[in-house]
C-alpha cells in the first residue's frame, strides 16, 4: 500500500452535440486533483472549496470505495478533491472526482485496474450524484482526447488522444445557474421518434468521420441533436439565442455540454470573439456567465506516488 498518491482528471463535455451517454471530449483544462492519504485512522473525505457534500453522498467517495471493496481492502484513507468546476456546471465535475478517486485508490492500493474497472468504479460516483451510471464524461476524463463508447455492458470504449485530433479551441461558457443532472436527465422521454433517432446516427457519424480526417467544420456543422436538446431546451430556454450569437461571431460549432447549463462553442481564430458574443448573449436573456477557452486535454494522470 502507498502512504500518498496524487492524481489529476479533467472536466469533459459529454454529449459532444449528438452523442447522448456515447461521446466525451476531455477538457486541456479545468482539472480536479485528488490526493490520498492512507497513514490515516479515520476515512475523511475534504472538498476545496467546501461544497459541504456528505461523505455518503461523494460521488468520488462511492467511486474509491467500489475500487477499496473489489480489492478486499477496508482501510482509512483521507481524500482531498481539490475541484476544477463547481458540481452542477456540465463540465463532468463528478465525472473527474470519481475517476480522480477511482485512480488514486487503485495506485495507493498496488491494484493493476483495467480501464474498465475503472470505469466501473467511477460510473458508481456518476449514479451517487445523478441517479444513472452513464459512463461518458467518466471515459473521456479517464482517457483523454475525443471518446466513443461502444457499449455499456460489457464496457467497451474508444479513445483518439488530443494528437489525433484535428487542431481547434474549445469555449466553454457557464451560466450562472445550477442544472442538476438528474433533472435534466428525469424530463427525458423514454421512447425517442424514429426520425430523430436516425438524424442523430446520421449526425454522430459524420462526426466521428470528419474527426478522423481532420475536417473541423464538418465536425462543427454537425454538433447538433435531435433526440435530447428538444425537451433540454425547457430548462434552457436561452438555448437558441445564445448559440445564435455565437455562430454569429465566428463558431464553427455549438451544443450544451452534458446534461447542461455549460455550453460550448468550437472555434479556430475567433475564441475571444465567441466568448464575448456568448457571454453579451447570456446578459440580455438576464443571466451573469463566464466563459474560458481551453482545448481537447489529455486524461487522467498521476503526478505523484510515496
Ligand atoms: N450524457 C449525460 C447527460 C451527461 O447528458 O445526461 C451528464 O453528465
Amino acid at each position: 500500500m502507498k502512504a500518498y498518491v496524487k492524481v489529476s482528471a479533467p472536466t469533459t463535455v459529454a454529449n459532444f452535440g449528438p452523442g447522448f451517454d456515447t461521446f466525451g471530449l476531455a477538457l486541456r483544462e479545468p482539472r480536479d486533483i485528488i490526493e490520498i492519504t492512507t497513514d490515516v485512522y479515520e476515512t475523511e473525505i475534504e472538498t476545496v472549496p467546501d461544497y459541504s457534500i456528505p461523505t455518503k453522498k461523494n460521488a468520488a467517495f462511492a467511486a474509491a470505495n467500489s475500487i477499496a471493496w473489489k480489492n478486499r481492502v477496508n482501510a482509512p484513507f483521507h481524500m482531498k478533491i481539490t475541484k476544477g468546476t463547481r458540481p452542477g456546471s456540465g463540465i463532468g465535475s463528478s465525472a473527474a472526482s470519481s475517476v480522480g478517486a477511482a485512480l488514486a485508490m487503485a495506485v495507493a492500493m498496488d491494484f493493476e485496474a483495467k480501464n474498465e474497472d475503472l470505469i466501473q468504479a467511477s460510473s458508481l460516483g456518476e449514479k451517487m450524484a445523478s441517479g444513472t451510471p452513464h459512463i461518458d464524461n467518466v471515459t473521456a476524463a479517464l482517457l483523454g482526447g475525443f471518446t466513443i463508447v461502444s457499449s455499456r455492458n460489457p464496457i467497451e470504449v474508444i479513445s483518439v488522444p488530443p494528437e489525433k485530433l484535428p487542431k481547434f479551441d474549445i469555449v466553454v461558457t457557464l451560466p450562472d445557474v445550477v442544472i442538476e443532472t438528474r433533472k435534466s436527465r428525469g424530463i427525458l422521454p423514454k421512447n425517442v421518434p424514429l426520425t430523430s433517432a436516425v438524424e442523430n446516427i446520421s449526425y454522430c457519424s459524420t462526426i466521428v468521420h470528419a474527426m478522423m480526417s481532420n475536417d473541423i467544420e464538418r465536425v462543427g456543422r454537425f454538433l447538433t441533436d435531435e433526440i435530447v436538446l428538444p425537451y433540454r431546451k425547457q430548462l434552457m430556454p436561452w438555448f437558441d439565442r445564445v448559440k445564435k450569437a455565437a455562430i454569429d461571431a465566428g463558431a464553427l460549432g455549438f451544443s450544451v455540454s452534458g446534461a447542461g447549463p455549460a455550453v460550448f462553442a468550437i472555434c479556430r481564430g475567433n475564441q475571444k470573439d465567441v466568448a464575448g458574443a456568448t457571454e453579451d448573449a447570456f446578459k440580455s436573456a438576464g443571466m451573469k456567465s463566464q466563459s474560458f477557452i481551453t482545448a481537447p486535454g489529455k486524461g487522467a494522470e498521476v503526478l505523484a506516488v510515496k
